[in-house]
């Protein structure tokens, strides 16, 4: 009896005692989680959410004051002032009634005083109408957030080049877009500051920022209360109803933006209902997907390995892949790896890489310039996967992945143009050379490819 009674007292005494540790633990994460996803300081304006007619500035003070946003097409001359309508350290102003395509100088601050802008490096384009065939270019970075001399060599260098190759009566580039991981190596709010917004000040307060959630974005709450995302469809796009996946429209082109971090990736989840309906209403054509996790990689991360990040690389391929080539996805940009992997045209390719076909290969060759064929959004005429994972640092691996007609141990960025039927990728390094060169271009006047062979596998 006696014995029984003591074994059953220690049972329950360990058990509390592991649910204390359990708690404390989980209170201590949380308590880390919170305390991270903080910053006091200041920070520079940074613009959000933009639409053809509307834009958001943000910016932060060390002060409690109501903010005011002034617009105006010199910059100084104003003519529209929008005020907050509550004092805040935070700061987030929409401006509406905006002309497409249009420049509009700023600066923000309160009634009293301007804090940033009222020059000239302080502007911004509202995006050209959904469908219109204005060329665009964009920045691509990937997992850029740690502050090196690497990362300031590249944002010079392409800078450089942007200068170089200007567009006439436009901004340099019309939006950047991350691939994930913006903040090493928490994503704490601060860290935000050191490697994210001081590197990239100039270009964060010309042009919009689009994010994608990366595994050290998910280690604090900073990454939500930074970024401004458009959850109710505010760019364009079906609303994604979620901060963590979220679709955007600009000129001819529609972006979806996809969590493989923290979202179920299956056909059962939100996301992937989402993403369904998103696909299906897309008219647009271009489209282009962005997902931190590579489903193709042999970098610093091996996609082969269902174990390598809890196997989301894996289910990316498996879950999102058949959909996106379904929906006639043109590129699938990633991060994570640190380096620079880009593939053929391919399609069907949902297995690890020794299962790699010769049909799945679109383009029969390793060439760099591809045409698709076939109405707009045909299914499965073809994708490149790039993996830009390495604007701020590079790592280790094979680089052997099959799909890949490029992969280079290198620092770099993509620099991407989109002029009526063609796409056209480059990859910059920090020494300011272009060791990637690739194209798209769409011809709708020829038939689409039949892609029996292929599609009947995955049935
Ligand atoms: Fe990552």
């Amino acid at each position: 009896m006696s014995t029984k009674f003591s074994i059953r007292t220690l049972l329950r005494g360990a058990g509390i005692l592991l649910a204390g540790l359990v708690l404390v633990f989980l209170i201590g994460r949380w308590g880390v989680m919170v305390y991270g996803s903080f910053y006091s300081g200041p920070r520079a304006p940074y613009l959000q959410l933009p639409s053809p007619t509307s834009m958001t500035l943000h910016w932060q003070t060390t002060a409690t004051e109501q903010g005011e946003l002034r617009l105006g097409t010199a910059p100084d001359q104003w003519t529209l002032r929008v005020p907050e309508t509550s004092a805040s350290k935070q700061h987030g102003i929409t401006a509406t009634g905006l002309t497409p395509a249009t420049r509009y100088y700023y600066a923000v601050g309160t009634a009293q005083q301007i804090e940033y802008g009222g020059d000239n490096d302080h502007f911004f384009e509202t995006p050209p109408l959904q469908g219109s065939d204005t060329a665009l270019r964009a920045v691509v970075l990937g997992d850029p957030g740690y502050a090196s001399e690497g990362q300031a060599k590249l944002r010079d260098q392409i800078q450089h080049w942007l200068d170089q190759h200007p567009r006439p009566n436009r901004n340099a580039f019309d939006f950047l877009l991350a691939t994930g991981d913006q903040a090493y190596t928490s994503g704490s709010n601060p860290q935000y500051q050191q490697n994210f917004f001081i590197p990239y000040t100039k270009w964060l307060a010309q042009v919009p920022i689009w994010p994608t959630y990366g595994n050290h974005d998910a280690r604090r709450f900073a990454y939500f209360k930074i970024f401004d995302l458009p959850e109710h469809g505010e760019s364009g796009g079906v609303a994604s109803g979620s901060e963590n996946y979220y679709s955007f429209d600009t000129g001819a082109l529609h972006v979806v933006v996809l969590d493989t971090q923290d979202s179920s990736m299956n056909r059962f989840g939100s996301m992937h209902h989402w993403l369904q309906r998103d696909l299906a209403a897309n008219t647009q054509p271009w489209l282009i997907a962005v997902l931190h996790h590579p489903p193709y990689t042999k970098g610093s991360h091996d996609s082969d390995r269902w174990r390598d990040s809890i196997g989301r690389l894996t289910e990316a391929r498996e879950h999102l892949l058949p959909l996106l080539e379904q929906y006639a996805v043109d590129l699938v940009l990633s991060g994570h790896s640190h380096m620079y992997e880009r593939s053929m045209l391919i399609d069907c390719h949902y297995g690890k890489s020794d299962s790699l076909q010769p049909d799945m290969i679109v383009a029969k060759k390793p060439a760099s310039d591809y045409i698709k064929t076939g109405p707009l959004h045909a299914p499965h005429q073809g994708t490149v996967y790039a993996v830009v994972g390495s604007s701020a640092k590079v790592d280790n691996g094979p680089l052997n992945h099959p799909v890949m007609a490029v992969s280079r141990h290198e620092m770099g960025a993509l620099l991407l143009d989109i002029n009526g039927m063609r796409l056209e990728g480059k990859f910059m390094n920090p020494q300011g050379e272009i060791t990637d060169q690739f194209s798209i271009r769409k011809d709708p006047a020829q038939p689409a490819m039949v892609r029996n062979e292929c599609l009947a596998r995955i049935k």
